[in-house]
């Protein structure tokens, strides 16, 4: 139905060719990573090697998946350039925006209702471009991406952290701001500094509690939530051939946690087990025409000391379960040292609420392995101590769990299924709570355990573990008790201990579905109109932005000299704000509120040199946008750090500044503000920083001569008549030169379109 064989063929079919001159060009052997990247250079064939954590490079990803939180200006911008259809198959999910309160069905009415608007538009603007959409209820975007699209050796990114879980698949998969999904969808090259790479080499085999969650759980520990930084991390060893796929999934999703760029494992039985399982039998064997090139060479599992920048052993058959947390999930105890941790840090002991689920673990496997535990709730007549909570990951997965009574289980134990959404784990939980003030313990088989991420209450103490291990220590209502050694006291006042779970990875009787919640898009999207109301706060159709002038900017005011930290976050905040992400307008009223004044020392607060008055930055810029005034905004070291979010970027653009001028840049974030034709400047000097006064106007000089290497003249027009000369650098390339005369990377794109 939803994927894309031809697509794979033809990733297939050049496979082998480009692996061979991948190595001549290394030369050496080659890691499954480095075979998969080097065979998706935007360039083509491989001719030279890239250094690793050095060399940023070109790439062309197969596919892209949107959530429908992010997909929303993604979209938004891919309108910009003017293409009948997207450059490469893509898909949007809606997933983010659904409130857990009551019920699967109640929720999911609730939230159909209330974001009406922009399912209409993420539906027809999909429709329009050729893009598949999954209705909300369809499921949660990673959990849909495996089952549908993944597949061993492709290359996608996705606009959501946990994008990496299609590497359970073996796909290099990588999470990104929505602006590199709009430039892969409009064709262009999306670029990634060649990652490090961490090799983990699993060997035996898990058994009773130990389950593939317990894998990146102890992993994390070790490596800690920055361990992964810059590396993709790929598993291997006779362990990894153990895992199913789904498992494998789990390991992957959750390397989000210890910063890695993705994790992978190679192709092997488990995976065609799966692709055979969801329906895709053509694939696993296109897959085995070309299993040599979706695993490591000989040589690197060899000698993996030699191949891999960092290398990792775990035991499998000596894995404990694991529960980490709270507050951060690197923090990991094995389960025998768990309940003197508890005591010890004065963790509240009484767990109040149970979830599964998520992204992370909602396979068939799981949810079996769990139900093998609820089961027991019943059979030995204990009291369920604590709420449970249960959110498939798909509706294929809880269609056949309720086929098979999997979900009657979780039921009778007095769990409440949720929609097949994020819900609880982005944060959408309407918990119901007496005070939610008081120290309380949650534990859930997610990936993310910060403050508030699940339930807004920074009292709530959130751990994670494997769904079956959640499932007892819900049973037990007890955040202390073991279920591998301790026993529980039954309605009958027995003591009973519960069986290890049981699980199945693939359904006996295969996967159903009524209706998957899939709408294919239009074969022809010419006539479709996509759908934006002009009355709404939440969506507004982009405008492209103007082309250069074609001289140098003259008298622009300083907006704000910004002091120390500037992130992403601190030039467009999240939170509430988050609502107006597909309204450019409207979102732009948080820009740079989070910024320090470097004159008085405050936020959201600057002079407007028209009137000689403080307000809010938004405020002040839109007065200059009004009178035609062009700004700057002047920034510290590493201006435009966090998340690649590119309203950061867009906002400036959009309120008029002209430049931004900095001691140094985030590369993201440089990147993004020149593909939104925005002057990304530094100080040649730093020392030139200390130059800038609060009533200073800038000149930018030499933009007619505007070429690599070649820096610009700043001249600053003080308020006492003095001025101040000095050069400002830049990184742009020629192509990025023609971004910024053209007014934004888009508008090339959309020049080509019409040419
Ligand atoms: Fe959604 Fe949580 Fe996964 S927010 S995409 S279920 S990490």
């Amino acid at each position: 139905m939803a994927f894309d064989v031809d697509m794979i063929q033809r990733v297939y079919a050049n496979l082998g060719e480009r692996v061979e001159a991948a190595r001549q060009a290394v030369g050496k052997p080659l890691t499954l990573s480095e075979k998969i990247l080097y065979s998706h250079l935007f360039s083509g064939t491989p001719t030279q090697a890239f250094e690793r954590g050095k060399a940023y490079v070109d790439f062309a990803p197969d596919r892209v998946a949107m959530q429908d939180a992010t997909a929303q200006m993604a979209l938004l911008q891919f309108m910009q350039a003017g293409r009948p259809q997207v450059a490469v198959p893509s898909t949007v999910h809606c997933d983010h925006l659904i409130q857990a309160e009551v019920g699967a069905d109640q929720d999911l009415d609730v939230a159909k209702n209330k974001n009406k608007e922009v399912y209409d538009f993420l539906s027809s603007i999909s429709n329009k471009y050729g893009i598949g959409f999954w209705k909300p209820g369809a499921g949660i975007i990673h959990q849909v991406v495996i089952e549908n699209y993944a597949f061993p050796g492709g290359m996608m990114i996705g606009t959501d952290s946990h994008t990496p879980n299609a590497g359970g698949l073996g796909m290099i998969a990588i999470g990104v701001g929505g602006a590199d999904a709009c430039d892969v969808m409009a064709g262009l090259a999306w670029e990634l500094k060649m990652p490090k790479l961490i090799g983990v080499k699993l060997t035996g085999k898990l058994s009773g509690w130990a389950s593939a969650k317990d894998v990146i759980l102890r992993v994390a520990g070790i490596l800690t939530v920055k361990g992964g930084t810059g590396c993709i991390v790929e598993y291997f060893g006779e362990g990894a051939e153990s895992l199913s796929a789904t498992g494998k999934g789990t390991i992957c999703n959750m390397g989000a946690e210890i910063g890695a760029t993705t994790s992978i494992f190679a192709y092997d039985e488990k995976m065609a087990d799966y692709l055979r399982a969801t329906n895709r039998a053509d694939i696993a064997e296109a897959a085995e025409g070309v299993k040599q090139h979706l695993r490591s060479d000989d040589e690197v599992y060899a000698d993996p000391a030699t191949y891999y920048d960092q290398l990792i052993e775990i035991n499998l058959s000596e894995l404990e379960p694991h529960i980490n947390g709270p507050f951060t999930p690197d923090l990991a105890w094995p389960l025998s040292n768990f309940a003197k941790a508890v005591k010890e840090n004065n963790w509240p002991e009484r767990l109040e609420v149970g979830l599964i689920g998520s992204c992370t673990n909602s396979s068939y496997e799981d949810l079996t392995r769990s139900a093998s535990v609820a089961e027991q709730a019943v059979s030995k007549n204990l009291k369920v101590r604590s709420e449970f909570t249960v959110t498939p990951g798909s509706e294929l997965v809880r269609f056949t769990a309720e086929r098979d009574g999997l979900l009657q289980t979780f039921e009778n134990m007095g769990g409440v299924v949720l929609a097949n959404a994020c819900g609880p784990c982005i944060g959408q939980w309407a918990r119901h709570m007496d005070d939610p003030t008081r120290k309380n313990s949650i534990i859930t088989s997610f990936n993310r355990n910060f403050a508030k991420r699940n339930d807004g209450n920074a009292s709530t103490h959130a751990f994670v573990a494997s769904p079956e291990i959640v499932t007892a220590l819900a049973i037990a209502g007890d955040l202390t008790f073991n279920p591998m050694t301790d026993t529980l006291t039954n309605e009958a006042g027995e003591q009973v201990k519960l069986d290890e779970p049981k699980g199945i990875e693939q359904p006996v009787k295969g996967y159903a579905v009524e209706d998957a919640g899939y709408q294919a898009p239009a074969e022809d999207g010419s006539g479709v109109q996509v759908i934006v109301s002009p009355t709404s706060d939440r969506l507004q159709l982009l405008a492209p932005f103007a082309a250069w002038e074609g001289t140098d900017l003259k008298r622009l005011k300083l907006l704000i000299k910004a002091k120390g930290k500037c992130t992403t976050d601190h030039i467009s905040m999240a939170g509430p704000w988050l609502k107006y992400r597909g309204h450019l307008d409207n979102i732009s009223n948080n820009m740079l509120i989070g910024a320090v004044n470097y004159y008085n020392e405050q936020t959201n607060s600057v002079k407007n040199q028209l009137t000689g008055e403080y307000g809010p930055v938004p405020t002040v810029q839109r007065a200059y946008k009004a009178a035609g005034i062009g700004s700057v905004v002047v920034g510290d070291e590493n201006y435009g750090e966090g998340s690649s979010r590119e309203h950061a970027a867009m906002e400036p653009r959009f309120l008029g500044v002209r430049a931004i001028l900095v001691r140094s840049f985030a590369r993201i974030h440089e990147t993004n503000l020149k593909k939104q034709g925005m002057l990304a400047l530094t100080f040649a000097n730093p020392a030139d920083y200390d130059k800038i006064l609060e009533d200073d106007t800038f000149d930018i000089n030499g933009l007619t001569g505007f070429a690599p290497g070649r820096p610009l003249e700043i001249v600053l027009n003080h308020a006492d008549g003095t001025t101040d000369t000095f050069l400002a650098n830049h990184t742009y390339n020629e192509g990025q030169i023609e971004w910024f005369k053209a007014g934004a990377a888009l508008n090339i794109i959309r020049m080509k379109q019409n040419a």
